[in-house]
């Protein structure tokens, strides 16, 4: 049995509930979703917030890592999980270079997820800088979570996908990251892959939420990817992915028993087919009975 208040909220989810949530102890579930019917599954499984990760990148679009995906493409996948979404509250990653680049640029792509996708609120990654991107979009009236540690798209420059924090002069950094993103208007933070004891730290000494993916069990909610968590990857998983599900293994039988009746002619069967009328199928085979339909007559 769960130890935790259970106060969900069973109506659409709003950002003052995620706030109430970390005030009562109530977790957080949050989960990525790039489509329409992963986004009504999300929502029909009392998923709090809804989330078009750039991860989409890897996840569904097939590129290495998240660093290439466009603002685009963010938009179309958006567009279709927001089709999907009632009661979640409605989250979209904004991609590298999105808002890197400046205020303006940072403003002018936020209000594009609102506008085109239905976004409720964006993320950004990264702090310094960063700081000032979220608060000058929290200060255009669209909402902002942060997110640091493993900050996937500037992997390379925290020295590739591993854990971050974990001296105490970068535990020191995470934890003033985070209170200045706090500081900036963030509503909430996602902290990747740090160690748990750090993010408890953080966690404290925050009013809004940290959502933890790695980051132990002390964060104010849980986030996974989805096709992590219900095991539709396969291959080398982070320590932190936990498989709930073994729907690929699921996707891949049905597909091999699909193929399997049509190579062996058992589908479709009778009940896959659609009749047609003694009279009308006569009519018909009269219509075309050699020498009716000659000539041009079928052009
Ligand atoms: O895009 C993504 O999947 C993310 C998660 C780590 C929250 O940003």
């Amino acid at each position: 049995m769960s130890t935790h208040p259970q106060v969900e909220p069973t109506a659409k989810v709003a950002l003052g509930d995620l706030a109430e949530m970390k005030q009562s102890g109530t977790p957080i579930v949050m989960v990525t979703a790039y489509d329409y019917p992963s986004a009504r599954l999300a929502d029909a499984a009392g998923i709090d917030i809804v989330f078009v990760g750039d991860s989409a990148a890897n996840n569904v679009l097939g590129y290495p890592d998240t660093t290439a995906i466009s603002m685009d493409e963010m938009v179309m996948l958006a567009r279709a999980a927001r089709r999907g979404t009632r009661r979640g509250f409605f989250m979209v990653d904004m991609p590298l270079g999105a808002f890197q680049v400046s205020d303006e640029e940072a403003v002018r792509n936020a209000v594009r997820l609102v506008k085109e996708a239905g976004a409720e609120a964006v993320k950004i990654e990264g702090a310094g800088p960063m700081v000032a991107r979220a608060r000058a979009i929290v200060a255009t009236g669209i909402p902002v979570m942060g997110h640091i540690g493993l900050t996937p798209q500037t992997a390379i420059s925290l020295g590739g996908f591993k854990a971050q924090g974990r001296t105490a002069s970068k535990a020191r950094q995470l934890y003033t990251d985070a209170l200045a993103l706090q500081a900036a208007g963030c509503f909430a933070i996602v902290l990747e892959a740090v160690p748990a004891r750090i993010a408890e730290r953080i966690t404290e000494a925050l009013r809004i939420p940290t959502i933890g993916i790695g980051a132990g069990a002390a964060c104010s909610g849980q986030v996974l990817v989805w096709h992590d968590l219900l095991g539709i990857n396969d291959g080398h998983q982070p320590r932190f992915v936990k498989q709930f599900a073994a729907v690929g293994d699921e996707m891949r039988r049905g597909l091999e028993a699909f193929a399997a009746e049509v190579r062996a002619g058992t589908y479709p069967a009778a009940e896959h087919t659609y009749k047609i009328g003694t009279e009308e199928l006569a009519l018909f085979e009269s219509e075309i009975a050699p020498g009716v339909l000659a000539g041009d007559d079928w052009l």
